[in-house]
């Protein structure tokens, strides 16, 4: 059998397991150091059962603790979640609105668990473009927990990976402007310091969830490498199974960088 077949027997195999079983194959020593997730299927959840869109965003909330605990538990050191995205002003006002409630309302709400489980909160994206109220309630959260030393959770808020790139280019621009910085003198490393994400390692693994195989304009620098795992299980039913199954076939992937 050729690697790549063995590859994908063991996948098979990993996808018959209960929690505890894929929790045990998950090797700590090889957990991806930073794990991005679009939570996506929210809306297709609530409209399933006959409910408004928001209620899967309400459920979707839960999804988020499960899984923040879970990755703490495990070890990881970064995760960065997908909470909102440049494009999702778009929506009704009304679901919008609510998101932002739900945002600014569950950060607060879980700031005394996050300490408990030492995870830093930190946020990416045009801040400076969403509601007063939300943006100082998130930046209370990032202030308490900036001295804790577990988990990394980044909460992408207003985020659209294509702003981003704009908003570095600007910075090169005002630098290169004000006779600091050479135009020769930009390279990679200097562009990854004017991103969002500044001081974190890139997503070794991206997941998405509710099943459609896109990026959806989401860290497009960073993830020049990230192996993808896309799963069909909609965010509100996203339990620690599903992040150890992920994590459990990213850990049979054969990563080559471009390499042979
Ligand atoms: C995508 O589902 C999901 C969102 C746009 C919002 C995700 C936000 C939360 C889960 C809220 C809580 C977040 C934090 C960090 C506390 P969709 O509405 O696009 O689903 P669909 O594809 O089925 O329509």
């Amino acid at each position: 059998m050729t690697r790549g077949a063995e590859a994908s027997v063991r996948v098979t195999e990993l996808a018959a397991l209960g929690e505890d079983e894929l929790r045990a194959r998950v090797v700590s020593g090889l957990l991806p150091r930073h794990v991005a997730i679009i939570m996506d299927g929210n809306g297709r959840w609530a409209t399933r059962r006959g409910l408004p869109r928001v209620a899967g965003h309400r459920e979707g909330v839960q999804a988020v603790r499960r899984t923040v605990r879970a990755a703490g538990t495990l070890g990881l050191k970064f995760v960065t979640l997908y909470a909102f995205s440049s494009e999702n002003w778009q929506r009704p006002s009304a679901e919008v609105s609510t998101l932002m409630w739900l945002l600014e309302s569950s950060v607060d709400r879980e700031l005394p668990e996050l300490m408990a489980q030492n995870v830093r909160f930190r946020v990416i994206g045009r801040t400076g473009g969403v509601p007063r109220g939300v943006r100082r309630g998130m930046q209370k959260v990032v202030e308490s927990t900036a001295r804790n030393t577990g988990l990394t959770l980044v909460v992408a808020f207003n985020y659209g990976a294509r702003d981003e790139l704009v908003d570095a280019c600007r910075a090169l621009g005002r630098a290169v402007q004000a006779g600091t910085l050479r135009p020769d003198d930009i390279d990679e490393s200097r562009v990854a310091r004017v991103l969002y994400t500044h001081g974190l390692p890139d997503p070794d693994l991206l997941i998405r969830t509710g099943g459609e195989m896109r990026i959806s304009n989401f860290l497009l620098w960073q993830i020049a490498y990230a192996e993808l795992w896309v799963t069909p299980t909609m965010w509100p039913d996203f339990v620690p199974r599903d992040l150890y199954l992920g994590l459990a076939e990213f850990q049979q992937r054969n990563r080559r960088f471009g390499k042979v």
